[in-house]
């Protein structure tokens, strides 16, 4: 299909096509125009950039793709390895369902081809089956991130609420897309909104599309995108305990789903809206030595971290880790040992 031409913004295409052949980043998923991109690798990379920036998840891929380079190899993988692997990433759904999709991809043989195909798998959404299928596959499909939004909102000046406004910007910019690059078209969108068309002080001047731009007419390109208020995070409290006996750090597996599912992560109490007693998992002679805070996407939370040595080898639930293994936590507990003076790196 051809873009109409009584379509507004359909004189852009061609400018952040030439602006992208230009500025292009050069990230460690992409590849030089023309070349074609491993189905696996598009769709790592796009599962590691969901709510996670690309500095942050670019040494991720690196070490995911020396270590399983092949949608096989991760498909073989332990469950464990893949969950520790992925620490500090956040959001530990897309793990768990990042195994289940090469598993099943696997299963059938390859990753399937067309966006429609691409949806049937877990953990990919509109946006991911769009990016995969035209930066992979060549699909005349659009993949509107948050990115590409902010800057449709502005070319556009959307006034409308925010909801119908991304109706609207979806609609618009499958029209847009180029049949003979979409891949290109995607990327173009997403590096203007990273490194031009930012949240805030966007550079105007270097934007290649300025002149269709309505917001930058107003004058007022700062006030778009227009979202509703953010409702204020609620707080929990809770306790993290931090045990340890020569050399080795007690840690336990957290249940399969919900928050965290499946990780690593060090002994707490429950995270309650209210503060709550301590319960320690043993008798031993706890120091009290700080609060450590956490911000996760429906609350905010302060844990009071509690140290001690101890010989009790014999707790409930867990097991002893030495203590320079301890990478594959969570940021969290990454956060409540090196409060211990525990080196786990520093992650999100
Ligand atoms: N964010 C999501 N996908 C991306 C990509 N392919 N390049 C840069 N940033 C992205």
């Amino acid at each position: 299909m051809r873009v109409k031409s009584e379509q507004p913004l359909a004189g852009i295409v061609p400018k952040l096509l030439a602006w992208f052949d230009r500025s292009a980043r050069p990230l460690p998923w992409r590849r030089a125009p023309g070349v074609k991109r491993d189905p696996y690798l598009v769709w790592l990379s796009e599962i590691m950039l969901q709510q996670t920036t690309v500095p942050h998840a670019a040494p991720y891929f690196a070490a995911f793709t020396s270590r399983w380079p092949t949608v096989e190899a991760l498909a073989a993988a332990r469950d464990e390895d893949v969950m520790q692997a992925w620490a500090g990433l956040g959001y530990y759904a897309r793990a768990r369902n990042l195994l289940k999709c090469a598993r099943e991809v696997a299963a059938r043989g390859s990753f399937p081809e067309t966006e429609a195909g691409l949806r049937t798998l877990p953990g990919i959404g509109p946006y991911t089956a769009g990016a995969i299928a035209a930066l992979a596959f060549g699909e005349r499909t659009p993949a509107v991130d948050g990115n590409a939004e902010r800057v449709f909102a502005r070319l556009l000046a959307a006034k409308e609420d925010w909801a119908t406004a991304k109706k609207r910007i979806g609609v618009l910019a499958r029209e847009l897309v180029p049949a003979d690059r979409p891949g290109a078209f995607a990327e173009a969108l997403m590096d203007l909104g990273a490194t031009v068309c930012t949240p805030r002080k966007p550079n105007c001047p270097a934007c290649p599309v300025a002149a269709q731009c309505a917001a930058l007419a107003e004058g007022e390109v700062e006030r778009y995108p227009i979202k509703p208020e953010k409702t204020a995070r609620p707080e929990r409290f809770g306790t993290v305990y931090v045990l340890r006996c020569s050399g080795n750090i007690w840690v336990v597996r957290r249940p399969p789903s919900g928050l965290l599912g499946g990780m690593l992560a060090l002994p707490s109490t429950d995270w309650s809206e209210t503060r709550q007693d301590a319960a320690a998992p043993t008798d031993a002679a706890w120091a009290v030595l700080g609060q450590v805070r956490h911000v996760f996407t429906h609350f905010s939370l302060r844990l009071d971290v509690w140290c001690a040595q101890t010989t009790d080898t014999d707790l409930p639930e867990g097991f002893w880790t030495p203590e320079e293994e301890i990478e594959g936590l969570p940021t969290v507990f990454a956060k409540a040992a090196a409060l211990a003076g525990l080196s786990a790196r520093q992650k999100r």
